[in-house]
């Protein structure tokens, strides 16, 4: 039995669109923060004497049905590892209920990291990276802390994410806000399918990652948050563009989301540098230097309750574990 630690990933530049639907081929590159606050663990033990793939979250038994994408990743750590055993898999979500955060990150890198270890493939950072990218795009990045970025590429081998700085060594901190939706959910999945397939602007999004992508790794290098923050926000509001002008148009936002980014640019005016994004949900992340949460949580406390206010700093990269002998896999 093998279990793994994967933390959620928060892009700051997003990834909002598939070359690839099969393989998850992004159509431009993507760079994220590793949160320290939200991961999965999930322990995975192969099985003969199962006849289907057991899967339970949060100590609930999935339906086979709703262990479907699960069970449709297992097949391919199967393939890769040559095994035919059924697994048995136990996975805990930490991130606070109703977040909507993107667990779907640290699921299935967390996944990808412990089948394939109980599977017995020794696998490297970087093939684990390619390996959870056929769970879910953004798992890609949250097998390494830190800020990270995913080179696109152009085929399952090119196409990885890799650490731009694995440890800050700068004050870059993140709050969630926590918005509660009982809308129905377009999933990340449909949702830039429609963009891509609709939106007049898709071209010029490509065009805006690219710039953005060597500016905000500049920013990094010099340690320099507003820049940081800016391009972000910038990045955010213009794939978020990408849904309102498909056809069909949609949104992600509900007027609580509005509010928020109207929040964070009166702090801005009140001269605190912190700068917003949103990703396939109506959640507002904020980012900031670190000296500033005081006054960061301060002011949104104005326009939410504290318990709405989630902070984390960097988190780290995938952890992998052999249960029994507690010996580090990775
Ligand atoms: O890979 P998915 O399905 O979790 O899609 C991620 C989409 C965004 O969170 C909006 C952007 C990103 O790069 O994480």
């Amino acid at each position: 039995m093998t279990t793994a630690k994967a933390h959620t990933n928060i892009a700051l530049i997003k990834y909002w669109g598939k070359k690839d639907q099969q393989l998850i081929i992004p159509q431009t590159d993507s760079l994220s923060l590793t949160l320290n606050e939200f991961y999965t663990t999930t322990q995975v033990v192969f099985d003969p004497t199962l006849t289907t793939d057991q899967v339970s979250i949060n100590h609930h038994r999935l339906t086979p049905a709703a262990a479907q994408r699960t069970s449709a990743f297992l097949d391919l750590v199967r393939q890769r590892a040559g095994r035919t055993e059924f697994a048995r898999v136990n996975s805990i979500n930490h991130v606070p209920t109703a977040a909507g955060l993107a667990s779907s990150a640290s699921a299935f890198a967390a996944l990808a990291g412990a089948a394939s270890a109980a599977a017995g493939m020794q696998l490297n950072r970087r093939e684990l990276s390619r390996l959870a990218r056929r769970g879910s795009g953004s798992a890609t990045r949250s097998i390494y802390g830190g800020l990270v970025e995913w080179h696109r590429g152009h085929d399952d081998h090119s196409s990885y994410a890799e650490p731009v700085m694995e440890k800050l060594d700068f004050g870059l901190e993140m709050l969630a806000i926590m918005i509660n939706t009982k809308k129905k959910k377009i999933t990340s999945r449909q949702g830039m399918q429609a963009s891509v397939a609709t939106s007049p602007y898709y071209a010029s999004w490509r065009q805006v990652v690219a710039n953005d992508m060597q500016a905000i790794k500049a920013a990094i290098q010099q340690r320099d948050i507003p820049t940081i923050g800016h391009i972000a926000e910038e990045n955010a509001l213009r794939m978020h563009a990408l849904t309102l002008s498909a056809d069909p148009g949609y949104s992600y936002f509900n007027s609580q989301t509005l509010t928020a980014m109207r929040a964070v640019r009166a702090l801005r005016k009140r001269g605190i540098k912190c700068y917003y994004t949103m990703d396939a949900g109506p959640n507002v992340k904020v980012i900031y230097d670190h000296r500033d949460r005081e006054r960061v949580i301060a002011g949104l406390s104005q326009y939410f309750d504290r318990s709405q206010l989630i902070v984390s700093a960097a988190g780290p990269g995938i952890q992998i574990w052999d249960e029994k002998t507690k010996k580090v896999l990775l």
